[in-house]
């Protein structure tokens, strides 16, 4: 069972996932650039042992491949993406679990306070040329509280080292951690605010999901790994916090103290603040009051960057299983699978399958993706297909669009969406709305006169399979795995 980073950790070692890298290496781009190079061969995790100016081991790489995110579930390595996703919206749909309080609380072994606060005795990694400055927060997560509902969030956002006391965080507009900030400063009080690094990976795992407003992400932790998460209530902020983090930085996030932040090398591949001008934005600042770690704490990081690596891999599972919860949530019939494919950033599009019942579903499947809670921020395409395509498939969506698709009938283009502030495909000057198209590449159900597919001969299929070694082939024998795809299921 893994219960924290280090559990993980030693998973992906007892599994040959993991790399261990013992020479020094700087925290200054050469991290980043090895992590990256690696992950571009989806290499395995890494966890650097040695870092320039750090007692404090990093760990990288987490999430290159669908195996690691397997193993973090406790699901089979063989699992392709969409399935890890049926796997997560499943365990949704059973029961949500909220988190446990508990004494044993590892997190706690190093209380540092006052003069001993140091967040730059951190690894934190400078990671492409063109970046503002170090990041402590790209694996992180922080938690904040509701202060007229209680909920607590979870939310991944980055955070810029600001000296020995003091992070920046970039709350982009929208976001349910912006939303509870905004009440804090109309309040006029100091917002509670923590930013967390390790304990259960599955929390950094949906510290980055669209869920519903008043949703807890401790309670969705907690229904995919099966129990309760371990917490704590800090008795400085009243946060409850995770017990075994490997990191946390605890304070109080000030909104009068707007520091210069970034630009940082995104996940769309390009550099991005949330100001213009000069690169950089202006963004409010975590004022540590007290820093939590483990003995020989972990440091875990992501590359960020152009796609495709681990943070790609990783939103990629973690969008298309909440678009399908979403979408299954809607009691809408016959979706068959949900993909938002690692190169679309992991964000950006999304291709569904559906079994088609009525007149008018596959547009009903389209158009309730850009509804949900998921995905009605920055998904600007959805591609619909019947559902004997395979959606991870690039050669079958493709032959879908050519052959189920008439543009003047099949796109639908949709005004005034949200999207994101760090799309570059977006004017400067106006990032929050952008249009989005569905494309719809089902073949219209209510058309009698249907176009007949070709298909195979599955009894002479089977034949060919076993003759296969007869033939002279050497190697395995494929028919079985394209028999239903090639030949009409009887
Ligand atoms: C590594 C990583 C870094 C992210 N950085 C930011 C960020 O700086 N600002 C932001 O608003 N969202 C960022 N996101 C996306 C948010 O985590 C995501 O939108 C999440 O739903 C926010 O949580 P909230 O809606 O509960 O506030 C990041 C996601 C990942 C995976």
């Amino acid at each position: 069972m893994i219960r924290d980073l280090r559990d993980f950790i030693s998973a992906c070692e007892r599994n040959g996932m993991l790399h261990r890298i013992g020479t020094e290496v700087d925290w200054r781009l050469e991290l980043s650039h090895v992590a990256k190079v690696s992950e571009e061969m989806r290499g395995p995790a890494l966890l650097f042992e040695h870092v320039r100016d750090s007692e404090i081991p990093v760990f990288t790489s987490a999430f290159t491949t669908s195996e690691r995110m397997a193993l973090c579930l406790g699901e089979d390595p063989a699992l392709p993406i969409t399935e890890l996703s049926r796997k997560w919206m499943q365990r949704l749909q059973r029961r949500w679990i909220a988190p446990e309080v508990t004494d044993d609380c590892p997190v706690m072994e190093n209380v540092l306070a006052g003069p001993d606060i140091d967040v730059t005795r951190f690894p934190a990694p400078w990671f492409y040329p063109g970046d503002g400055g170090r990041y402590f927060g790209t694996a992180v997560y922080s938690i904040c509280r509701d202060p007229d509902t209680g909920w607590t969030n979870i939310g991944t956002y980055r955070m810029q080292t600001q000296g020995k006391d003091a992070v920046s965080v970039m709350m982009l507009r929208g976001k349910h951690g912006q939303l509870i900030r905004q009440k804090y400063i109309d309040r006029k009080q100091k917002m509670p605010f923590a930013a967390v690094i390790g304990g259960d990976p599955i929390l950094f795992l949906v510290g980055s999901i669209q869920a519903g407003v008043n949703v807890s992400e401790y309670d969705i932790a907690g229904a995919l790994r099966g129990e309760p998460v371990p917490v704590f209530v800090s008795e400085l902020t009243g946060l409850t916090l995770p017990a075994r983090a490997e990191i946390i930085l605890e304070g109080y996030l000030d909104s009068d103290d707007l520091r210069s932040e970034g630009p940082l090398g995104e996940y769309t591949g390009y550099y991005s603040s949330t100001r213009s001008s000069d690169g950089k934005g202006l963004e409010p600042t975590l004022k540590v009051e007290r820093i939590l770690h483990r003995n020989d704490p972990v440091f875990w990081s992501t590359t960020v960057g152009k796609p495709v690596n681990d943070i790609h891999m990783f939103q990629s599972l973690n969008r298309s299983a909440t678009l399908w919860h979403d979408l299954e949530a809607m009691k809408i019939p016959g979706i068959r699978a949900v993909y938002v494919p690692p190169e679309s950033c992991g964000w950006f599009w999304a291709v569904i399958s559906v079994k088609q019942m009525y007149p008018g579903h596959s547009s009903q499947v389209g158009n309730a993706a850009i509804g949900t809670s998921s995905g009605h921020y920055a998904l600007k395409g959805v591609i619909v297909v019947d559902d004997d395509v395979d959606v991870e498939d690039w050669t079958q969506v493709w032959w879908a669009l050519s052959t189920r698709f008439d543009a003047r009938r099949s796109i639908q283009i949709i005004d005034r969406g949200r999207a994101t502030p760090l799309d570059p495909s977006l004017p400067r000057s106006s990032r929050y709305i952008m249009s989005r198209v569905i494309m719809d590449a089902c073949t219209p159900f209510e058309w009698e006169d249907k176009p007949i597919q070709v298909f195979m001969d599955r009894g002479t299929l089977d034949l060919v399979s076993s003759r296969w070694k007869e033939y002279g082939f050497s190697g395995a024998n494929p028919v079985s795995a394209l028999i239903d795809r090639l030949s009409e299921k009887p």
